[in-house]
Order: C-alpha cells, then sequence, then structure tokens
C-alpha cells in the first residue's frame, strides 16, 4: 500500500470462488483478462482486495491452481482474517476485536445438537469461523433454532449460508460486509478514501458486501440463488448495484465500463495494438503489451510478419541487453532476430504469460525501472521470474517507451524444470 501517496482511483473488493475465479474455465479466460487489465491500468494508482471465504490454507492452493494476481489486501474465512501485502502481515486490530461476545466453545457445544450440521474440514475451522454443511432443505430451519439457542447463551453471532451448502457462525460483528467497512473507515481516517469502490461477488457470504453505503457492486451472472434472493428483498431499487450479463471475472470486467470507473478494454481483448489508446501510456500497459504479443506469436495467434518482428526493434534499444535466469546474457536484437524460429511453437498448446505485481519508479528525466513478476504456463508446468526493466520514455525510434535492459532471476520453487530455450 506503499506503492502510491495519494487516495486509489478504484478499490475492487472480490471474492474469489465463482467471482474472480471460474472453476468451469480450465483455460482461465476471463481471469487473464482481468489480470491484463488490472497491470496495464489500474496497479499503479488503485488496490485490489480478495474477499474470500476460504482459510488462508484453501486460499494458497487457490493461488497455485489457478493464474491469480497478489492482491493489496486478502480478507479470508468470511472477512475475519485480514492481511495486508505479498507477505500476509495480519491486521491484530480486526481480530481482537471480534472477540466481543465470541465464544467458540458454545458454538461447539450447540451445534453438536444438530445431526444436519456436518462439520467441514479442520483448515477451514479457524478462531472466529466455525464452518458445516447442511442440506439446502434444512438450511432455514437449523439457522432459525441454532440463532435462539446461541442467543440463549448470550453469544451474538452471524449466521451465513452460502453455495446453497456452507454454513458459517462468526461473531455479529465479522463478515465481508464489516471487514470491508472496518477497511473503508481506516482508509478514511488516513484521509485517503478511494475514490471508487466495486465490490464483487456471487454468494449468501457476499451479499453484505452490497449494503455498504458508496460503493457499486456486481453480482456476476453465475450468482447463486441465495445471493439474488437477498437482492431482490433488500436492494432491488439500489441503481448502484448491477447482475452481469457476463460471468465471473468478465462480469467484473463488464461492471468496470457500466459504472464508468475507468477504462475495462483488457489489453487481451485487443488486436491491433495500435488502435488502443490507453487511459495513459504507464510502464505497465508497456509490460503487458510486450508479453500479450509474445505469448501471440508463439501460439501463432497473430500473423507471421515480419511487422511484427520491427515492431519489437522499434520498441527495444539497439544496444539493450537480455539477462536470462541461468544467467546468460543476449542482445534484445539477437533475441528478436531468434523470435522467427519460434513462430507457432506453442501452437495448440499451453501456453499463458501474465505479469503481476507491476512496480515502476521514474530514477532519471527519462528512465524508468520497473520491476513485476512474469509468469508462464506451459505443459511444462508454471515457471516465474522475477524480472527488472529498465525502460527508456524518450527514445528517438518511436513515440512511448525504449527497452534498454531486462533482468530475469528465478522465484524459489518456480524455475524451469527442464533446460528451455528462452527468450523473453
Ligand atoms: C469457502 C470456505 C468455507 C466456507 C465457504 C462459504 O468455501 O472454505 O469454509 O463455508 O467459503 O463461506
Ligand atoms: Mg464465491
Amino acid at each position: 500500500m506503499d506503492r502510491f501517496d495519494g487516495p486509489a482511483r478504484l478499490m475492487i473488493v472480490s471474492d474469489l470462488d465463482h467471482t474472480m475465479v471460474d472453476h468451469h474455465d480450465p483455460e482461465n479466460l476471463s481471469l487473464l483478462r482481468f489480470n491484463a487489465l488490472w497491470e496495464a491500468n489500474y496497479r499503479h494508482d488503485s488496490l485490489l482486495v480478495f474477499s474470500t471465504g476460504r482459510s488462508p490454507t484453501l486460499y494458497k492452493q487457490l493461488r497455485k491452481e489457478k493464474p491469480m494476481l497478489t492482491p493489496d489486501i486478502t480478507i479470508m474465512s468470511v472477512g475475519t482474517e485480514i492481511t495486508y501485502g505479498e507477505s500476509m502481515v495480519p491486521d491484530d486490530g480486526w481480530e481482537n476485536f471480534l472477540n466481543h461476545k465470541w465464544d467458540r466453545n458454545i458454538v461447539t457445544e450447540e451445534t453438536a445438537k444438530f445431526p444436519h450440521l456436518k462439520f467441514q474440514s479442520e483448515t477451514e475451522q479457524r478462531s472466529h469461523k466455525i464452518s458445516f454443511y447442511v442440506e439446502k432443505e434444512h438450511a432455514q430451519e437449523v439457522i432459525k433454532a441454532l440463532s435462539e439457542r446461541l442467543e440463549k447463551r448470550g453469544l451474538d453471532v452471524k449466521i451465513i449460508y452460502s453455495g446453497g451448502m456452507d454454513l458459517d457462525i462468526l461473531p455479529q460483528g465479522a463478515g465481508k460486509g464489516q471487514a470491508l467497512a472496518y477497511l473503508l473507515k481506516k482508509f478514511k481516517s488516513d484521509g485517503k478514501p478511494p475514490a471508487n469502490t466495486l465490490v464483487c461477488g456471487d454468494s449468501g457470504n457476499d451479499a453484505e458486501l452490497f449494503s455498504i453505503p458508496e460503493v457499486h457492486g456486481v453480482m456476476v451472472s453465475n450468482a447463486q440463488e441465495e445471493l439474488l434472493q437477498w437482492h431482490a428483498e433488500n436492494a432491488k431499487d439500489n441503481p448502484n448495484i448491477v447482475h452481469a450479463s457476463e460471468k465471473c471475472a468478465a462480469g467484473i470486467i463488464q461492471a468496470i465500463g457500466h459504472f464508468r470507473l475507468g477504462t475495462n478494454t483488457s489489453p487481451r481483448d485487443v488486436i491491433d495494438f495500435s488502435r488502443l489508446q490507453p487511459e495513459s501510456p504507464t510502464p505497465g500497459h508497456e509490460v503487458v503489451k510486450f508479453y500479450m504479443l509474445y505469448e501471440r506469436w508463439c501460439r501463432a495467434e497473430i500473423a507471421n510478419s515480419e511487422q511484427h518482428i520491427q515492431h519489437l526493434k522499434n520498441i527495444c534499444h539497439p544496444s539493450g541487453v537480455i539477462v536470462h535466469p541461468s544467467g546468460t546474457e543476449r542482445s534484445l536484437y539477437s533475441c528478436i532476430d531468434a523470435l522467427g524460429s519460434f513462430y507457432g511453437d506453442k501452437q495448440g498448446k499451453q501456453f499463458r504469460i501474465w505479469v503481476d505485481r507491476v512496480s515502476s519508479a521514474q530514477i532519471g528525466s527519462n528512465v524508468w525501472l520497473v520491476k513485476f513478476d512474469k509468469w508462464e504456463l506451459s505443459d511444462e508446468g508454471r515457471q516465474c521470474c522475477l524480472t527488472t526493466i529498465l525502460l527508456d520514455s524518450k527514445p528517438e525510434a518511436s513515440k512511448g517507451f525504449a527497452w534498454v535492459h531486462i533482468h530475469q532471476t528465478w522465484l524459489d520453487g518456480y524455475q524451469a524444470r527442464v533446460p528451455t530455450s528462452w527468450l523473453f
């Protein structure tokens, strides 16, 4: 959050399963579209917040399975755990606050009396969240009877039903909505309330997000019945909430356009980059575009034409070099010349590139130092290079930026398992 000084231009607070992440799309296309949009246009001045029902254990598992970005803030276990940054520093103040009228032992004692409640896995039982499965037909009666019992025992709890099967019991002050309200209050007291906030969800535990004042909200097209019903009963006349016609992350992109929160053209949707006019040409935009071209070239999704090679030469400095993660150094021009034999090399195969955590600093009047994680998913698995580049923002040859230097090192645990011929 120290990446920029002022308030966020946009803060996106998104649920993960079936909202940001589409479990029915093995290609993860809408997620990759969102990633490119975010890193190109929003990362430098906006905040990404993931708000999930998953515990830290299952959240980390999902990050290994899906091409997800690194959020600025992670809210886990249905708004009971808030952490900051890549290293996930917990907000202890929040957890202490949740102890009010909460006693796990009483909850387990009382829930044991309900045979329809089946415990979820041990990883999902957290200090301020106790979770069960319950079939749809029993849910309402169980919730009613259980609330009465817990109230009699002096607790003030919240019972949330999601996805037509999950039942979570949390302290009354917890939940995705309360956690967001807590963050917004914190930003306001620092004098940095986000200019716009967009909440995104698909199921019961997301409903609270939509009742926070002054936020825009999108229910993705595939939203669960329980969320749509909550909306019909509580918020149907609220113009700040939209039910997208697109699924998952595509619905989020759609909502950015619907509420006019900024550009919603993902570089992944752009065929001809010379026609794309970014709001402001940022280093992030430059990096996303470069790797899009490289991916499409290897997948043979653009024409095998000299024009693309020439374009890359135009944006690279003639004496620029790349230091590969193996430590070998090569000139940028020679890598571009070698591209010819890579055309279509990944055609019909699994091959995607995405960048994460793009950050940049202007270190001279024309010089930018840009850092990001370059991820590559192929049939050989997942690889990641911590990448640093130097961009010259006033080259003679072309408008925009010139790539002067690229330096890559492996991210621990994500080096290539087999030696690969490597270009960028
Ligand atoms: C996630 C959690 C689970 C919870 C559900 C609904 O799936 O893993 O514990 O019940 O979200 O909030
Ligand atoms: Mg969900």
